[in-house]
């Protein structure tokens, strides 16, 4: 069988999606009793971090660990990838040595060159283009908090970001409606077509109101992502407005839930008010990527 990627959402589909789902549901409850199977028994997993990370980092070393693997975190200043030697040498090598590996960088670009020259499976632990993991763990929450997202609509509010277009495939894949809510300076760029293109429900709106009305989920992220923390002010200037609040969120769907992939700018993107209230699930979500991973990693792994 030939190895599979986990890059995008959009490269599972959407029965596999579906099974991918079941499987974290069930390596949850097992998880809950204290129980895991070890699918990853004797299989070692490089987990490359070019940039900072709490919850990515620690729920795949757990995990892997849990499912019985064996996790080697590297920074680039072991690797130095592409530096030291080419992306596609170094990826040749790490498949001689090890069973899987993920990866947290820059350039999407990168990653995909990592993948296709190496012989084991590569996960996109975050890049500039997409975060798919993130959103896998928080339509798992979607699902315990709501039961489903079929026929629910998430409000994405505030920057365009990596997370924003991981959603966006998501809605490529299953059946919800996504409003985007950003400034005209801040939108998630061309995968808005193509989604739409394909008939996928993603609207994009530049007025907060109108972005979350009667939603019920209502999502924000940071408005500068890592790599971009010297945009801060102008974002915050920009998208003020798409702030997650209490007044905000009273136009939502009275069940809405709100969540946030973390870290948070508190006052910022989202008020303490929002986050600690009682439609808030952002640690529910937290602890979801870890179940969410756990169940990746079996699937193309395992
Ligand atoms: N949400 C998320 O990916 O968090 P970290 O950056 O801490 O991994
Ligand atoms: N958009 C954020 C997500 C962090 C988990 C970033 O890339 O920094």
């Amino acid at each position: 069988m030939p190895k599979r990627d986990f890059l995008q959402i959009t490269d599972f589909s959407s029965d596999e999606l579906e099974n991918l789902f079941n499987l974290a549901v069930h390596l949850k409850g097992l998880t809950e009793r204290g129980e895991s199977p070890s699918p990853l028994d004797g299989k070692a997993f490089a987990c490359i971090f070019h940039k900072p990370s709490l919850r990515t980092r620690i729920s795949f070393e757990v995990g892997i660990s849990q499912l019985g693997g064996t996790s080697l975190y590297i920074t680039n200043q072991e690797i130095e990838l592409g530096v030291r030697e080419s992306i596609p040498d170094a990826a040749r090598v790490l498949s001689r040595f090890v069973d899987g590996i993920v990866i947290r960088t820059y350039s999407h670009a990168d990653v995909e060159q990592l993948a296709e020259s190496a012989s084991v499976p590569v996960i996109n632990a975050l890049t500039d283009f997409t975060h798919p993991c993130q959103v896998i763990g928080d339509l798992l929450t979607i699902k315990e908090h709501l039961g489903t997202w079929s026929g629910k609509t998430v409000a994405y509010l505030g920057d365009g970001n990596n997370v924003a277009r991981s959603w966006i495939n998501a809605a490529r894949r299953l059946d919800f409606t996504l409003r985007i809510g950003t400034h005209e300076s801040t939108q998630p760029g061309e995968l808005v077509d193509t989604a739409r293109n394909e008939g996928a429900n993603v609207e994009v709106v530049f007025d907060p109101v109108e972005a979350v009305s009667g939603a019920h989920v209502v999502y924000t992220d940071v408005w500068a992502s890592m790599g971009q923390k010297e945009a801060s002010g102008e974002r915050a200037n920009v998208l003020r407005a798409f702030q997650v609040n209490s007044e905000l969120l009273s136009h939502a769907h009275e069940a809405a839930i709100v969540m946030h992939c973390l870290p948070a700018e508190r006052g910022r993107e989202i008020t303490d008010e929002v986050m600690d209230g009682p439609q808030s699930v952002v640690f529910d979500e937290a602890e979801n990527r870890l179940h969410a991973q756990k169940a990746i990693l079996t699937m193309i792994a395992g």
